[in-house]
C-alpha cells in the first residue's frame, strides 16, 4: 500500500464526489456544536488545520472570524478558494502539511476536523500536529478534536458496500490491517477503474487523551457525534474531543 496515499486521493476530483453528503450543511452542524461550547470574541484567530475545500471556513469567514486554513491538497485548497468566490467571500488559505506547519501567529481555536488524522505511520507524525498547535494556541485556547470512535468502527465495520454517484458505481472495500482501517475505493464509469486507498491508523480515546494531555492539554467536553450526544465508547460514531490550553 501506498504510505503517502493522502496525497493522491484527497488530489483527486473524485474525493469530494464520494464524500458528497460531507457538505456545507453537515459543515454547519459541527460548528454549532463548537459554538455551543466555546465562546470566541469576534476578533479571535481561528485555524482549521486539513481544512479540504474550506466547507468550515467559508462559515467561519461569513461569520466575521478571522479565520485561516490550510491543506495539503492544491485541489482542494483551489475548490475552496473558488466556492467562497461565488459567495463574495475570500478565505485566508494556505498549503502546509500537517508534521511541518510553522506559523507566526497565535489562536484562539485550533480545528481538526472529519477524521484529519491517523494518516501516518508513526504516533509521534500523528500527534505532531497536536504539539505544534500547542505552541501557536494562546492560554486558554481550545483544540476541537473531530475524529472515528475505534470501538464502534471494529464492532460495525462493513466490509464491503456498493453505490451510485453520479452514474458512477462506487465500491467501497474495507478491512482492518495492522491497527489500522483500510478502504479501498474502486470508481467505474464504462470505462477503466479509479482506485484508491485510505489508511488511518486507529487509536483508543485514552491513548488519544494520553497523548494530548502529555503535550500539555486539558480535556473539557467530549461528544459521540455532531448533535452533542456525550461520548459513549459502545455506541457513538465519531469521538469530538475539545482540549484546553
Ligand atoms: C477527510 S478530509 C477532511 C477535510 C476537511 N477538514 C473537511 O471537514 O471537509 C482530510 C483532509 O486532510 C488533508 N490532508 C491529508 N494529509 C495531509 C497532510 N499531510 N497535511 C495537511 N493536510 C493533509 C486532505 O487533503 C484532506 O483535505
Amino acid at each position: 500500500m501506498e504510505k503517502e496515499w493522502f496525497r493522491n486521493w484527497f488530489n483527486s476530483d473524485q474525493y469530494l464526489e464520494v464524500y458528497q453528503h460531507r457538505d456545507h450543511q453537515d459543515a454547519k452542524k459541527l460548528l454549532d456544536l463548537v459554538f455551543r461550547n466555546v465562546s470566541l470574541k469576534k476578533n479571535s484567530l481561528i485555524l482549521d488545520a486539513a481544512c479540504g475545500a474550506g466547507r468550515h471556513l467559508i462559515d467561519l469567514t461569513a461569520k466575521g472570524y478571522n479565520a485561516f486554513g490550510f491543506d495539503l491538497s492544491m485541489s482542494l485548497l483551489k475548490k475552496g478558494k473558488t466556492d467562497a468566490e461565488e459567495k463574495s467571500i475570500r478565505l485566508n488559505l494556505f498549503r502546509a502539511d500537517l508534521r511541518h506547519v510553522a506559523l507566526r501567529q497565535k489562536f484562539d481555536l485550533v480545528l481538526n476536523l472529519f477524521t484529519s488524522f491517523g494518516y501516518f505511520h508513526t504516533d509521534y507524525e500523528n500527534f505532531s500536529f497536536a504539539q505544534t498547535a500547542f505552541g501557536f494556541l494562546n492560554e486558554g485556547g481550545i483544540y476541537v478534536f473531530d475524529y472515528l470512535n475505534e470501538k464502534y468502527l471494529l464492532k460495525n465495520l462493513i466490509p464491503e458496500s456498493k453505490r451510485e454517484i453520479e452514474g458512477k458505481t462506487v465500491i467501497e472495500r474495507r478491512k482492518i490491517s495492522e491497527s489500522r482501517v483500510v478502504k479501498e475505493i474502486i470508481i467505474s464509469n464504462h470505462g477503466p477503474e479509479n482506485r484508491f486507498v485510505e489508511s488511518v491508523q486507529l487509536y483508543s480515546k485514552k491513548k488519544i487523551v494520553d497523548e494530548f494531555e502529555k503535550i500539555g492539554f486539558k480535556l473539557t467536553s467530549d461528544f459521540g457525534d455532531y448533535n452533542g450526544t456525550g461520548f459513549d465508547e459502545e455506541n457513538s460514531k465519531r469521538l469530538i474531543l475539545f482540549f484546553m490550553k
